[in-house]
C-alpha cells in the first residue's frame, strides 16, 4: 500500500499527486491555468535563478506572479551555493507559494556551469548542505527536483537521496535519467522505484510520463507517491485527467477547440501589455494542432502570424474545414499516431530562443539552448 502523505494531505493534494513540472519557458500562468482545468493537482513556476531574486530582478519577479485562481502553487528555484539558495528560499518562503522545489537536475551547460542545477548532484555533501540550510528558511512543504546523477559512472542517485532525506526536504522528485543522457535515452524507472522501496521519503517519478498508458504504469507502481508530467503535457493537458480517469477519452474537436481557446484568452490576459509576446503563443498552437489530420498547413501558416487574433481566425477556419470534410465525432489522433510516444521529442526545437527562455536570469541565458 501507498503511504498516505501528510505533506500531501496538507496542500489540499490527493494520495497521490499527478502534477505538472516547473517547465522554462512554457510554465506560465496561462499555461498552469488550462493545465489545473484538466486535472492538474500542483503546478510549478518556471525555475527561478537565486541570484536573479537576490538581485530582485523585475523579470524573474514577473515569472513569479500567481493568478487569483491558482489555489495551490509551487516554486522551483536553484543556487550557486547553499548560502545563496536559502537566501533565495527566505525571499521564496515570504511570497505567496505553497511549496518550494530545489533544481538539481536542470542540464543546461549554462546553469551547470554556475554550478547550479545539476552540477549540484556530483557532490551529496553539498546536496544535503543546500537542502539542510534551505530548510531552516522555510516551514512550508519543501522538496528537491534531482536526476539519476551526473553522468552513468556516477549513478549516485541513492546518496543523493539520503542527503534529500537528511537535509529535512519533504519529498524528492526524480527524473529518471542522468546529466549525460538526452531525451533519446530511456528513462530507468526501475531506478525510481527501488530508491522509494529503500528510503523513507516519498518519491514522485518523472520522465517519459506521456501518454496515459505510462501515466496508469506510474500510478500502479505502490512504492511510488505520484509522479511529475512535463512534455506530455504540452498541447495535451488532457493527460491530466486520462491519467487520473482512465476511461476519459482523447477530446472531440469541440472540447479540444475550447481549450485552445481559453489558452489564446488567458494568454491575452496575461500578456496584454507585451504584444511582443505574442509569438511565444505560437509555440503551443503547433504542440496543440499535431493529431489533427490536416494540420501542417495551419501549423505553417502559424509560424509566420504575430497577432493573437490572426492565430484565432487561422485556428477557426481550421476546425470549419476539419468538420465539413470529416465526420463531427472525430477525435484528436483518431488518424494520427500519437506523435508524443516517441520520447525522443526535444520541445527545444519549437521554442523562440529569444522570447521564450527560461530562468529569468540574464546571466544564466536560456534553460532551452
Ligand atoms: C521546455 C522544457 C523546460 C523545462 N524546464 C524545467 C524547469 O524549469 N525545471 C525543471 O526542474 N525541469 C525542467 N524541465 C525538465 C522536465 O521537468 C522533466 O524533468 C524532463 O522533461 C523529463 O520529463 P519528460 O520526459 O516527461 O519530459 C524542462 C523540460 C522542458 C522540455
Amino acid at each position: 500500500m501507498a503511504m498516505k502523505h501528510d505533506v500531501f494531505e496538507k496542500l489540499g493534494l490527493p494520495e497521490k499527486p499527478v502534477m505538472l513540472a516547473p517547465l522554462a519557458g512554457v510554465s506560465d500562468i496561462p499555461f498552469r491555468l488550462i493545465s489545473t482545468m484538466h486535472g492538474a493537482d500542483l503546478c510549478y513556476v518556471e525555475m527561478l535563478s537565486a541570484a536573479a531574486l537576490i538581485y530582485k530582478s523585475e523579470r524573474t519577479f514577473n515569472m513569479a506572479k500567481r493568478h487569483k485562481d491558482e489555489k495551490v502553487l509551487g516554486v522551483q528555484v536553484t543556487g550557486r551555493n547553499p548560502q545563496e539558495t536559502a537566501e533565495a528560499v527566505m525571499i521564496l518562503d515570504s511570497m505567496n507559494f505553497d511549496t518550494i522545489d530545489l533544481n538539481m537536475g536542470c542540464p543546461v551547460r549554462k546553469v551547470v556551469k554556475q554550478g547550479c542545477g545539476s552540477a549540484i548532484l556530483k557532490d551529496p555533501k553539498r546536496v544535503y548542505d543546500t537542502v539542510a540550510l534551505c530548510r531552516k528558511y522555510t516551514s512550508k512543504p519543501f522538496s528537491a527536483k534531482i536526476r539519476l546523477g551526473w553522468d552513468h559512472d556516477q549513478l549516485n542517485v541513492k546518496e543523493v537521496t539520503q542527503a534529500v532525506l537528511d537535509g529535512g526536504a519533504d519529498w524528492i522528485t526524480i527524473h529518471g535519467r542522468c546529466r549525460s543522457d538526452r531525451y533519446e535515452q530511456p528513462v530507468l524507472m526501475d531506478k525510481i522505484i527501488e530508491v522509494a522501496e529503500s528510503y523513507q521519503i516519498p518519491v514522485i517519478a518523472n520522465g517519459n510520463i506521456l501518454t496515459p498508458a505510462d501515466g496508469h504504469m506510474v500510478n500502479s507502481q505502490e512504492p511510488l507517491s505520484g509522479m511529475m508530467v512535463s512534455r506530455g503535457s504540452l498541447g495535451n493537458p488532457w493527460l491530466f485527467n486520462q491519467i487520473k480517469c482512465p476511461q476519459t477519452k482523447e477530446p472531440g474537436i469541440d472540447e479540444w477547440f475550447s481549450t485552445v481557446k481559453k489558452h489564446l484568452a488567458w494568454f491575452a490576459e496575461t500578456y496584454q501589455d507585451q504584444p511582443h509576446l505574442n509569438v511565444c503563443m505560437r509555440k503551443h498552437l503547433l504542440w496543440y494542432t499535431s493529431g489533427w489530420v490536416g494540420a501542417k498547413e495551419l501549423r505553417n501558416r502559424i509560424n509566420q502570424l504575430k497577432e493573437l487574433a490572426a492565430m484565432m481566425t487561422a485556428l477557426e477556419e481550421f476546425v470549419s474545414s476539419l468538420k465539413a470534410k470529416h465526420d463531427s465525432h472525430l477525435r484528436r489522433f483518431d488518424l494520427h499516431k500519437r506523435p508524443m510516444s516517441d520520447f525522443s521529442w526535444d520541445p527545444k526545437y519549437d521554442m523562440d530562443r529569444v522570447l521564450d527562455r527560461g530562468v529569468g536570469d540574464d546571466k544564466m541565458d536560456s534553460l532551452t539552448t
